[in-house]
């Protein structure tokens, strides 16, 4: 039995509750939060103790901890973990600067710890399957992705005034999936973005309309489509195009109800957002985690694959930033 410490009782840390809920040969032991209340609420329900994030950490009845915590908290928090020998998943992205990433490598390697990253996506389903089947040969040498990834409405501008910007906060998603689906690192990047959807965003600092292109060494080429605004939903859709075919994964809708009159088809909005679109996604990523633990297997996304999307991401801001197409340097994701 995978005895798990909760640390973060927020959005996040209640999703990943339920999922360790679900998963034979694992239990939340303990849990905690930066409040009282979150941490009790969450203790009671999962049959947990609350406490502090240091005594957690140090708890013998902790064997692993998920780091559900606001970005800037992960660097100590998986500083403390590490050196107390516990596995560790943490959400993404890892840090919002990538030579702290590289910092919090260092403490994993050298104690030897297993990590995991979490990015969710490559866990959905439908993704996980587009994968599969590119892995089977099924389109041949892959081309072209496309990555349509829009949020449905934007979040407060005080968010985003400390969100790291939208591709740090939110491509970068898709900037781990772009190099999940392509199988090679890109090696260029060029952004374009406009504030669209609210100019208090843009007098924030950000944009909430970005393209970006990405291509490897190879020419594989990627494109993500980002809006902080879909009326219809989280519009979340992916393609890969390669030398003998199409993959294709549509939108996930609230029903599959489709009402057909003279005037024409209608069919259900997108399923509204993250918390209900990844569900499976989150229980698939803690289903591995607490399976490659007790196989001994590898974890993946690794904090390689963390530190990846995070050179990424700083380089679309800085392309963004300058109007120029960003290189990537060899082995700068490791
Ligand atoms: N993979 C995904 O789809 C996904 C979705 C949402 C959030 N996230 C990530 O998860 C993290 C948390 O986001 P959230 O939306 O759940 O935030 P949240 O604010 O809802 O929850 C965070 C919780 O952590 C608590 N906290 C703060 N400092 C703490 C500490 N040192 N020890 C213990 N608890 C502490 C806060 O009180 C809060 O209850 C962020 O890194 C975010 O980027 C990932």
């Amino acid at each position: 039995m995978l005895k798990i410490g909760l640390l973060g009782c927020g959005r996040i840390g209640q999703v990943h509750a339920r999922s360790i809920g679900q998963i034979e040969g694992a239990m939340v032991t303990a849990v905690s939060d930066a409040f009282e209340e979150p941490a009790r609420d969450l203790a009671s329900r999962t049959n947990a103790k609350a406490m502090t994030s240091d005594d957690l950490i140090a708890s013998a009845d902790v064997d692993a901890v998920v780091i559900g915590t606001p970005t800037d908290t992960h660097f100590d928090l998986i500083h403390l973990a590490a050196r107390a020998g516990k596995a560790i998943f943490c959400e993404k992205p890892v840090d919002m600067s990538a030579d702290r990433i590289r910092d919090c490598i260092k403490v994993v390697e050298e104690t030897g710890v297993p990590f995991m990253t979490g990015f969710n996506r490559r866990f959905d389903p439908n993704f996980a399957n587009i994968h599969a089947r590119i892995e089977r040969g099924e389109i041949g040498n892959v081309e072209i992705v496309t990555i349509l990834s829009r949020d449905p409405s934007p979040p407060p501008v005080s968010y985003i005034k400390t969100s790291g910007g939208i591709f740090r906060d939110m491509m970068i998603h898709d900037l781990d999936m772009a190099c999940f689906l392509l199988g090679e690192e890109p090696i260029s990047v060029y952004a374009v973005g406009s504030a669209l959807v609210d100019p208090e965003i843009g007098k924030a600092g950000d944009v909430d309309t970005a393209a970006v292109t990405l291509t490897t060494g190879s020419g594989k080429i990627c494109q993500i489509s980002n809006s902080r605004r879909a009326t219809y939903g989280y519009d979340q859709r992916i393609e890969v195009h390669g030398a003998s075919g199409m993959l294709r994964a549509e939108n996930m809708l609230e029903s599959t109800v489709e009402l057909a009159t003279a005037t024409g088809f209608r069919r259900a909005p997108a399923q509204h957002f993250f918390l209900e679109r990844y569900e499976a996604a989150y229980l698939a990523e803690m289903k591995h985690f607490v399976g490659m633990i007790a196989a001994g297997g590898t974890l993946t996304p690794s904090i390689i694959d963390g530190l990846r999307a995070q050179v990424l991401a700083d380089a679309a801001a800085l392309s963004l930033e300058t109007g120029v197409k960003i290189e990537i340097n060899a082995n700068s994701g490791s």
